[in-house]
């Protein structure tokens, strides 16, 4: 039974490349073999992540991931139980949110900024979605 979980969080810190790096790479090793695909979006000092995966794996993640010191206030955006992935193809795919078009980010939000931990889980996935099928999602599994 597959499940897709959203949630946002602030970067203790603000984020250095470096760390993206080494939170994607850690990604992709661990959640081949798990089963897990989705994407991780960041900018300066947020990090939006869709998981998707078996229920238990995913909640397993999730409680791993909250615990990290690389960020805080990790709020649950969006969790359903799905039929099929839409992040299928990516292990976990990238996006770098300052590097998006403003008036797509207007489309969801009341200010052309990314602020998912003030609006709705429907945006949020929806603005997720949108960068799939506009081929913003770097690092494809195949
Ligand atoms: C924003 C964020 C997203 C993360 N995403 C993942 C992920 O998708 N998969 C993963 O294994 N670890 C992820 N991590 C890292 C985990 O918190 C944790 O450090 C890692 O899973 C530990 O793996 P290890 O036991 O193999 O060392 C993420 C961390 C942060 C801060």
């Amino acid at each position: 039974m597959l499940v897709r979980l959203l949630y946002a969080s602030r970067a203790a810190t603000p984020l250095l490349s470096t760390t993206i790096d080494s939170i994607l790479e850690k990604s992709r090793n661990n959640n081949r073999g798990r089963g897990i695909t989705g994407i991780l979006c960041y900018n300066d000092d947020l990090f939006i992540q869709v998981l998707e995966g078996s229920r238990d794996t995913v909640c397993d993640l999730y409680n791993t991931i909250v615990k990290d010191p690389r960020h805080h206030e990790v709020r649950i955006l969006h969790f359903e139980e799905i039929r099929e992935r839409r992040f299928g193809a990516w292990i976990m795919g990238q996006v770098n949110i300052s590097r998006i078009n403003s008036s797509l980010l207007l489309k969801y939000s009341e200010k052309p900024e990314l602020n998912p931990l003030n609006c709705s889980g429907e945006a949020s996935l929806a603005l997720l979605y949108e960068l799939i099928a506009t081929a913003s999602v770097v690092n494809r599994t195949n």
